[in-house]
C-alpha cells in the first residue's frame, strides 16, 4: 500500500473509493460542499439510517460502476473533541471500512484546520499503515489483499510526500515489534531475537555486540544467568549500537525485557496466569528492537542509541534455579530468588547495571513486568517510573504525541522494605499490593543514581484481546512510537543546545 499527499480537490483525485469524515453539526454542509455531485443521494440514505455524525458512526455506500464506487462516511462529533488522536482514530476506523474492496485508490478526507501539517500527516498515515496491519505469516494459504492499493490523503500539500518515508520508518518499527510479539515462543526465542538484531545491524549499518552465556557469566551476571539456566536455548545478551553521522551529543540506553517464554519457572503459572499468551513476555524487547529498525534508518542527528535486552525464556527443568536461590548481580548485590515467577527484574537487574556501564545520558527501560500493572491501569495504558521528573515529562509528552498512554507512578521508597531478606540483600519478590511498585523499587537498586532512568511497565498495553483503534487485535507494537518520539525530541534538545553555542 502506497501514500500520498494531495491538496487537489476531492473531484479532481480520480479515486475510486472516498472516505469521509463528518462533524455532528451541520454534518449535510460538509457533506454537499466535499462531494456536491453525490452529496443529496446521500443525505438521504444517511437519514434513512438516522446518522447524526456522532463519534464512531460509520456507514458505506457503494456506487457499482461509478467514480467513486464506494463512499464511506464517519461521524467525528463535536469539533471541540476532535484531537489527535481523535484523528488517527477516524482514519483507522475509515481505512479498516475499506479494507475488502480492493480499491484502486482510497481518498482520505478528514477535518485538518485544527491540526499543523506534520501531525496531521503523522496522525493519518499511522492510523491507516497501523490500523491495515494484518499477520498472516502462520496460515498455510496467503489470501490476496483486498486493501486499497493506494491511499491518499487529501488536504495535504503534496510537498509533504517527504515526510511520509519518515512516517513508514516509523510504522516499520511499530510492525516489527508486533510481529516479534505476536510469534509463538517456538518460533522467536534468544536465537532468533539475535538474528532479528543482526539484520538491523547489517540493514542499516548499526554495531552488534552479542554476549553468550560465557561471556555473561564473566561480566558476572549472576541475576540473568539464574534465569536463562533452566531454558534449553541459550542467552542472548543483545546490544545494538546506532550511532550519528556527526558529532555525539547526546547518549541513550533503551532496555528491553526479553523473555521469550515465561512458564514462571518453578513458580509455574498456574489457571488464569495467561501462561498461553507468555510469548509477549518479550515485548519490551521487541518495543526497543523495534524502535532500534526506525532510529536505524533515521539516524537522528548527535543521537547515540544504545538498544539492550538480556534474552532468554524463564523455563521448568532440573536445571531451573531453585525457588529460594540466592544469586548475586554484576554489581555485586545480592538476591534471594523468593519467586521464580519475578525474573523479568531478575534480567532487566544485569541488563541495567550493563547500561549504565555505558555512561548514557538517560536509560529506559520497558518491561511486561507485572500483573499488578494491568490491574492498576488496565490495557490501554502502560505505568512508568522515574525519580527523575525532567525525563518523566519528556516521556508523558513523547506518549502523547505518539497518542500511546502513559502514566506516572510513584517511587514509594518506603515500599522498600516489602524486598528486604533475613539474607541476601534483598528478595526478587515483595508483597502482593502494590506489587509494580516494588518491581520499579528493585530495578532502582540496579541503576547508579546519577544517570536519569525510568521503568516503562508495558504488561498492559503490550497485547490487546479485541483490538482497538489504530491496533488490531493481538500484538501491538507498543512503545515504539513513544520511545521514536522521546529520541526525536532530545536530538532536537541537543541540536539546540547547539546552536546557542
Ligand atoms: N511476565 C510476568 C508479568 C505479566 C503478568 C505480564 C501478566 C502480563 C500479564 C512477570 O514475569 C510475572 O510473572 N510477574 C509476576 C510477579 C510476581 C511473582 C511478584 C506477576 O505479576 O504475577
Ligand atoms: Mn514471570
Ligand atoms: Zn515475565
Amino acid at each position: 500500500m502506497n501514500f500520498r499527499c494531495s491538496s487537489a480537490p476531492l473531484a479532481e483525485l480520480g479515486c475510486d473509493g472516498v472516505a469521509l469524515g463528518l462533524f455532528s453539526s451541520s454534518w449535510q454542509q460538509q457533506l454537499a460542499a466535499l462531494l456536491p455531485a453525490l452529496a443529496s443521494q446521500l443525505e438521504l440514505l444517511l437519514e434513512q439510517r438516522e446518522f447524526k455524525a456522532k463519534g464512531g458512526e460509520k456507514h458505506s455506500f457503494s456506487f457499482p460502476g461509478q467514480q467513486p464506487s464506494l463512499v464511506i462516511i464517519s461521524g467525528l462529533g463535536e469539533p471541540d473533541d476532535f484531537d489527535g488522536l481523535a484523528l488517527r482514530k477516524a482514519a483507522a476506523s475509515l481505512a479498516l471500512a475499506s479494507r475488502g474492496s480492493n480499491l484502486k485508490a482510497l481518498a482520505l478526507v478528514l477535518p485538518l484546520e485544527a491540526f499543523a501539517p506534520d501531525q496531521a500527516l503523522t496522525a493519518l498515515m499511522q492510523g491507516c499503515r497501523l490500523a491495515l496491519y494484518k499477520d498472516e505469516r502462520f496460515r498455510s494459504e496467503n489470501k490476496p489483499s483486498l486493501d486499497p492499493g493506494e491511499i491518499v490523503l487529501q488536504g495535504l500539500a503534496s510537498e509533504l510526500d517527504q515526510q511520509l518515508a519518515q512516517q513508514e520508518a516509523i510504522c516499520q518499527g511499530v510492525m516489527l515489534a508486533r510481529e516479534l510479539v505476536a510469534a509463538p515462543p517456538n518460533v522467536v526465542n534468544s536465537l532468533s531475537l539475535e538474528a532479528t538484531a543482526r539484520s538491523i545491524a547489517d540493514q542499516f549499518g548499526c554495531e552488534l555486540t552479542v554476549l553468550d552465556e560465557a561471556a555473561c557469566r564473566e561480566r558476572g551476571m549472576g541475576a540473568y544467568l539464574a534465569v536463562a539456566q533452566g531454558a534449553s536455548i541459550p542467552p542472548r545478551f543483545l546490544h545494538l549500537v546506532i550511532r550519528p553521522q556527526g558529532p555525539v551529543k547526546r547518549k541513550l540506553a533503551l532496555v528491553g525485557k526479553g523473555l521469550t517464554f515465561d512458564s514462571g519457572g518453578y513458580n509455574l503459572k498456574v489457571g488464569g496466569s495467561q501462561i498461553e499468551l507468555m510469548k509477549f513476555d518479550m515485548g519490551g524487547c521487541g518495543a526497543v528492537l523495534g524502535a532500534a529498525r526506525t532510529l536505524a534508518e533515521l539516524k537522528l542527528e548527535g543521537l547515540e542509541i544504545h538498544v539492550i535486552s538480556a534474552a532468554t525464556e524463564n523455563m521448568v527443568s532440573a536445571e531451573a534455579i531453585y525457588p529460594g536461590a540466592i544469586v548475586t548481580a554484576s554489581n555485586g548485590k545480592t538476591i534471594e530468588i523468593n519467586n521464580t515467577d519475578a525474573e523479568g527484574r531478575l534480567t532487566l537487574a544485569d541488563a541495567l547495571v550493563y547500561a549504565c556501564g555505558l555512561e548514557p545520558d538517560a536509560i529506559v527501560d520497558l518491561a511486561t513486568l507485572t500483573g499488578a500493572c494491568v490491574i492498576a491501569l488496565g490495557d490501554e495504558i502502560a505505568g512508568y517510573w522515574s525519580p527523575d521528573d525532567g525525563l518523566a515529562q519528556q516521556l508523558s509528552d513523547a506518549a502523547h504525541r505518539a497518542g500511546e498512554g502513559l502514566w506516572r507512578m510513584p517511587l514509594q521508597s518506603s515500599y522498600k522494605d516489602g524486598l528486604k531478606s533475613g539474607l541476601a540483600d534483598m528478595k526478587n519478590t515483595g508483597p502482593r499490593p502494590g506489587g509494580s511498585i516494588t518491581a520499579a523499587l528493585f530495578l532502582k537498586e540496579f541503576v547508579k543514581p546519577e544517570i536519569p532512568w525510568a521503568h516503562i511497565d508495558i504488561a498492559g498495553p503490550v497485547w490487546s484481546d479485541k483490538g482497538r483503534s489504530t491496533d488490531p487485535s493481538g500484538a501491538t507494537g507498543y512503545g515504539v512510537r513513544t520511545l521514536v518520539e522521546w529520541c526525536q525530541a532530545v536530538a532536537a534538545d541537543a541540536k539546540e543546545g547547539l546552536s546557542q553555542g
